[in-house]
This record gives C-alpha cells, structure tokens and sequence, in this order.
C-alpha cells in the first residue's frame, strides 16, 4: 500500500469514529468487555472499542484489509490494548469462539452479508449466556443512499442504469451489481425474530433525503413493486439478545 493510500485509510477510520459514537453507543457499552465485530473492515470498530476500553477485541471479515492503517491509527492516538482480526465469515469462527462473546457489534455490514439467515444461526453460538447483540446497518438498498454510489437520490431505481454505471467507477458498480442483499427493515427482522433472540432497542434511521422523495415517488413506482415504507427507512439500530435464565 503506497503513502497515499495508506492516508486515505487512515483518514476512513478517524472519519468513522464520530458514526460509532453516534450509532453504537446509544446501543451498548463495550467497557470491559469480550467484543466481536462483523465486518470489521479496516478496522474502524477496532479503534473505537480500544477508545471504549473494550477487555478483548475480534473482528471478523472476509474481505484482505492489512492492517498497517489501523495500526498507523492506533499509534498516533496512542491508543492502549490489543486486537485480533480473522479473515472469513462468522461461520468459521464457532467452534474457537463457543459461547465466548459479551458482546458483538456491526457497524454498517449487515446490509452486505449474502447469508443473512446463516449469520443468524451462528450469532447464539458465539455469545456467553450475559452476551448481547449490536448492530448499526446502513444505508439500506431501497432507501436514497442504498446504491452506496454518489448518484442522485434513489437514483439507482428510478434512472437508467447503464447511464449510472458510466459514471460511477468500475469497481464501485461491482461492489453495487454484487455486494448489496437488498434486505429491508422487514427482511431483516424476519431474520431477527427467527433466530430466537429478544429485542430489547430498536431504532430506524428516517432517510435523509426524506424532504425531496415527493419529487420521486411516482418515477421510482413505474420501475420497481415496493412500499414507500421501505424506500424511506435508511438505517436500522437494534440490541438484543438469546439466552433467558429460567432458574
Ligand atoms: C461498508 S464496509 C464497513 C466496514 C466497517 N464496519 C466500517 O464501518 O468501517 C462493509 C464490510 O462488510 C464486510 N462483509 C461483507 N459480508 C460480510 C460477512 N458475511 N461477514 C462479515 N463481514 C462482511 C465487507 O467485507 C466490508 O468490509
């Protein structure tokens, strides 16, 4: 990775510490304790766990991200602690990690995870009977921003695609043709109640272009069959949780 990039990166996970703050916090308290992170990426989560004096700290995901930005990040915050990331999915971390986690959080992944229904089912499996689940996802496939493209709002399905795609780099259109499950609020709460877990917070992030979807509704209902409950819905905050003491 040359200076520039390296930078760059640095710049992505200072520039998402404001988001964990804003979004993650209101949902957990990590202070002491044993965090998974899916999806942890460069390493945003990372940074702000040791920020939150996490006691152990794993990030999961498949994508190869070196890790000389975060360790750049951590040094010149002189931030305390260690961490460890795995490349994979959660699946390959159930046996290791069996009823291990307090705490598990995902900051704007879930809306990318193409095996959501297998996620669910290893979720349980890696929490102590005290652990709970955090997740902040965002933008949402159908919501203005879902495209994750620097369009125009709801762009993506309301205008002509090849027009889009000429003037969106290309490894941005793979990441918007292959990396997106297109989940909606509901989806993913199918997901949620069928894995058994009892939600204790649940908040949705109204879409930030809200003010200007009068101007789309009707272009964006010629080309797609979905309700303007989920086209405005952009993000969803939940905490819960599986194991009830019946004793
Ligand atoms: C928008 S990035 C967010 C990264 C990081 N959480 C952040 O906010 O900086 C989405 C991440 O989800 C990861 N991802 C996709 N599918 C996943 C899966 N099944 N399990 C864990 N992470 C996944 C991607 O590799 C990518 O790093």
């Amino acid at each position: 990775m040359d200076d520039k990039r390296l930078a760059e990166v640095v710049k992505h996970i200072d520039q998402f510490q404001e988001s964990c703050d804003e979004f993650l916090s209101p949902l957990c308290n990590p202070c002491n304790k044993k965090v998974l992170i899916i999806g942890s990426g460069w390493g945003t989560e990372v940074a702000w766990l040791l920020k939150q004096g996490a006691k152990e700290i794993v990030g999961i995901d498949p994508a190869p991200r070196p890790t000389n930005p975060l360790n750049k990040y951590i040094a010149e915050k002189n931030l305390q602690g260690t961490y460890k990331i795995t490349r994979g999915t959660v699946d390959d971390i159930t046996e290791e990690y069996s009823e291990h986690f307090d705490l598990i959080i995902s900051h704007n992944v879930f809306e990318h995870i193409m095996n959501l229904e297998e996620t669910f089912k290893a979720i349980p499996k890696l929490l102590n009977k005290k652990g709970r689940v955090a997740i902040f996802t965002a933008p949402l496939f159908f919501s203005s921003c879902g495209s994750h493209l620097n369009i125009k709002p709801w762009e993506h399905l309301w205008g002509n695609l090849d027009d889009i795609k000429s003037k969106v780099p290309p490894f941005k259109w793979s990441d918007y043709t292959t990396g997106m499950n297109k989940m909606t609020l509901t989806s993913f709460l199918e997901c949620v109640i069928n894995s058994g877990a009892i939600v204790t917070k649940l908040y949705t992030r109204p879409d930030r272009n809200i003010q200007e979807f009068p101007k789309y509704i009707d272009k964006i209902l010629l080309k797609n069959k979905i309700s303007l409950f989920d086209l405005t819905v952009e993000g969803i905050s939940i905490e819960f949780f599986y194991h009830v003491d019946k004793n």
